[in-house]
């Protein structure tokens, strides 16, 4: 960009379809218990809730592992049941058993969903979004602000269940025996995440994820019905108003149907999980379809030689070709914090 007063930055590059080297970096949870100064912001936040509508608290947590480590990426501090939150959904995050909602199930719960209050009860997330932006942009940062939300499979998992679960069965079962039903409560979940995602890229994010941890759990003409088809009206809903942001695409343990999602949904990158080979998806995918991801969170864990071998196999699998480097799920709370600095050294010498 000849006369640009920035250089592009690198994620935005890479994103775009270029091979850029060493590859920009990034982790998935990079903000969270594994830092001393988020369980800092964290105990005076109070509670997880708290925090995520707290936008000066969010904002800083968002920026903490960019100052720690210069990460190219800074994800929103949020997380994907703020839609749900939003939408009126009675959520807690209780200590040591992950998230608790009160489950939707039937015609007169889902039907009371109504989409077009999530942006207004969004708002305090999307003033975290504008305040981080400010604080990049006044640093002159080549960080790339990602916001995100999750996608409707993913969310309607918790929504139905109430809880986190192994199999997901009451949600897998719901959308075989009422798919009319079901099929509400994903259209409600498609039309607030556009509008939520539009809200964040008024707001002043640079880039998009659309986070599908259990895209896995389905077989795939019902991950074409309920993974696929939403995940792509989402993008072309956003593509409607915004024809360049990129879309990064994360059907977790999608296996070989990483391909179709690849090429139907519209997204311009994919997330890669710790089980996928890489060389395997850079095949799947488009040349132009940059990858991000599938390092192992317990390789991090571990530090030293099986963290450094891990990495240096990503690495000589992806060179020559779009890629942000990452890990292929969240970092782990016992993450030694030096352990990212290591590998933050190792992926910046390429
Ligand atoms: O990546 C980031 O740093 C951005 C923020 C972010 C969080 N959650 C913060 C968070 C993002 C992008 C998420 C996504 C998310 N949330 C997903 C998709 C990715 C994945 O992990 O599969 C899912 C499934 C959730 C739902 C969720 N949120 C669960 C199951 C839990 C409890 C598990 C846990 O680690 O405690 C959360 C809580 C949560 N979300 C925390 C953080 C930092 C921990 C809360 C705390 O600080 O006590």
């Amino acid at each position: 960009m000849p006369g640009a007063a920035t250089p592009p930055k690198p994620m935005l590059r890479a994103l775009a379809g270029e091979a850029v080297w060493p590859p920009p970096m990034w982790l998935m949870r990079q903000a969270g218990r594994y830092l001393p100064e988020y369980r800092e912001v964290r105990a005076q936040a109070g509670d997880f809730i708290a925090l995520c509508t707290s936008p000066e608290l969010a904002a800083e947590v968002t920026i903490q592992p960019i100052r720690r480590y210069g990460m190219d990426g800074a994800i929103l501090f949020s997380d994907i049941l703020m839609v749900p939150w939003a939408l009126g959904q009675p959520l807690r995050f209780a200590e040591g058993e992950g998230p608790v909602l009160q489950p939707v199930r039937d015609a007169a719960a889902i039907g009371a969903l109504d989409p077009s209050v999530c942006r207004a009860n969004a708002a305090p997330i999307l003033e975290t979004v504008r305040l981080v932006r400010a604080a990049l942009d006044a640093h002159a940062q080549k960080t790339t602000l990602i916001g995100f939300a999750g996608s409707p499979w993913t969310v309607a998992c918790y929504m139905v269940e109430g809880h986190g679960s192994r199999d997901w069965a009451t949600v897998r079962g719901l959308a075989y025996a009422d798919p009319a039903l079901f099929g509400t409560l994903i259209r409600t979940l498609v039309t607030a995440t556009t509008d939520y995602l539009l809200g964040q890229l008024e707001a002043g994010a640079e880039a998009l994820m659309l986070f599908d941890s259990w895209a896995g759990s389905l077989p795939p003409s019902q991950f074409r019905r309920w993974v696929i088809e939403p995940t792509g009206q989402i993008v072309r809903n956003i593509r409607k108003v915004n024809t360049t942001v990129p879309i990064i695409g994360f059907p977790r343990l999608a296996g070989p149907l990483l391909a179709e999602y690849a090429q139907r949904t519209g997204v311009q990158a994919l997330g890669v999980d710790t089980t996928m080979d890489l060389r395997w998806a850079a095949q799947a995918v488009a040349p132009s379809q940059a990858l991000q991801g599938n390092l192992d969170p317990q390789a991090l864990v571990a530090g030293g030689m099986a963290l450094e071998t891990e990495a240096r196999s990503i690495l000589g699998a992806m060179r020559g070709r779009p890629y942000i480097f990452n890990l292929g799920h969240g970092i782990e709370k016992v993450t030694p914090p030096e352990h990212v600095s290591a590998l933050v050294r190792l992926v910046r010498a390429g």
